[in-house]
């Protein structure tokens, strides 16, 4: 019998948040947690997926599939679907998948589910299709299908990670450079908050539309600005008298945290250089945990899109001796926080910080250690 397992992973992202829609360059890597599809044929037409972690089952043919009311991972499901246009009636397929990728962490899991189903299909039935068009697809079956204006950087990641390697996304040109970035004496991990992002969809939305009019505001004052990544400091005065208090709030964050992007892409090439000066090296790391730390301050006070638990627990990291950086990561309010850590940072000086948590917000963080690996592929 044909039989085919496609491992699809979830994804970090070292800095640059927000900035996938808004002209930037993003540095996230695809990390060892995945949904896992294995497709199968099935004795009858119709076409059966089961979520096995749900315990949930769907039988659907794509002749009907337009019709069908979905909610939660089904509609996930119809959106790639339908999306990939496929014109031949699948006949007897039969997929089943399951996920280490915790749900609302920040971890992609949704990307992760699009992209390896996308993927899967686009092998199986030989359709041709590239992974930049596949992510593509993936993106698209978001915005249409679970209304989330997402920006490109969860699917590339997932279609495209490397395995110890972060990536450049550069989300204008689309470009897509692997770079490394050696833990010489520090170690990154993640803190589960265990807070679920339910209603962050409505705020990302609006976020994207404000700095979509800041956009085309700016475009009126400066026609020939190419993109926010041009624009200097005294043009951005001119744009901020522009605009209401709140969009200001969230350009100037954009602006800040590109300028962020390109600090860190400098100490990551810096980095390659100074292996061996053990001096230069802590510095080199201080500064990227600095950057780390100013990233989750803009979110936090500008972008307005951290939490209240999200900012206890990353005051709270920073009190801890060997911590040298902890900001939210991925849409906001809620997830996982990214720890820049010495390496001998002991992580028993946890425990108190999370029963702390737990008494103020009955829930218990976790951590969860995270190695950097390839991007969507046939097992
Ligand atoms: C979510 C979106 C991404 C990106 C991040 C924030 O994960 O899906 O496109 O905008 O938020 O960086």
């Amino acid at each position: 019998m044909k039989k085919m397992v496609i491992q699809a992973p979830g994804r970090i992202n070292l800095l640059g948040e927000h900035l996938d829609y808004n002209q930037g360059i993003v540095l996230p890597a695809a990390i060892n947690r995945f949904i896992e599809f294995e497709f199968t044929e099935n004795a009858n037409d119709a076409i059966l997926i089961e979520a096995l972690d749900l315990n949930e089952t769907w039988v659907f043919e794509l002749a009907q599939l337009n019709e069908l009311q979905t909610a939660g991972w089904k509609s996930y499901v119809k959106g790639v679907f339908l999306l990939l246009d496929i014109n031949e009636s699948i006949k007897g397929l039969h997929i089943r998948f399951k996920s280490t990728i915790p749900i609302g962490a920040g971890l992609s899991s949704s990307a992760a589910l699009c992209c390896g189903l996308a993927f899967g299909l686009n092998e199986w039935l030989g359709l041709g299709k590239t992974r930049m068009e596949l992510a593509l697809l993936a993106q698209q079956t978001e915005h249409q299908y679970a209304g989330v204006q997402c920006g490109l950087m969860d699917q590339v990641a997932s279609l495209f990670g490397k395995e110890a390697h972060l990536l450049a996304f550069d989300c204008l040109s689309q470009e897509i450079e692997a770079f490394q970035l050696p833990l010489v004496g520090v170690q990154l991990f993640l803190i589960d908050s265990k807070v679920k992002h339910n209603l962050a969809e409505s705020a990302y939305n609006e976020r994207r539309a404000q700095l979509e009019s800041a956009w085309l505001l700016t475009q009126d004052v400066f026609p020939d600005l190419e993109s926010w990544r041009a624009i200097n400091e005294a043009q951005l005065q001119v744009v901020l008298t522009h605009l209401d208090q709140s969009t200001q709030k969230r350009l100037r964050y954009v602006v800040d945290e590109m300028s962020r992007v390109q600090k860190v892409q400098k100490l990551a090439t810096q980095i390659l250089v100074d292996l061996n000066d053990v001096s230069l090296m802590n510095e080199h790391y201080r500064d990227l945990g600095s950057c780390i730390n100013q990233t989750h301050e803009g979110l936090r006070d500008l972008y307005e899109v951290s939490c209240e638990e999200i900012d206890f627990l990353q005051a709270a990291l920073l009190n801890l001796p060997g911590i040298l950086g902890a900001r939210m990561m991925g849409g906001g309010f809620g997830g996982c926080l990214l720890v820049l850590a010495k390496a001998d940072f002991n992580l028993n000086l946890l425990a108190a910080v999370f029963s702390g948590y737990a008494a103020l917000y009955q829930q218990r963080p976790s951590v969860e250690q995270i190695i950097l690996t390839d991007g969507v592929q046939v097992l």
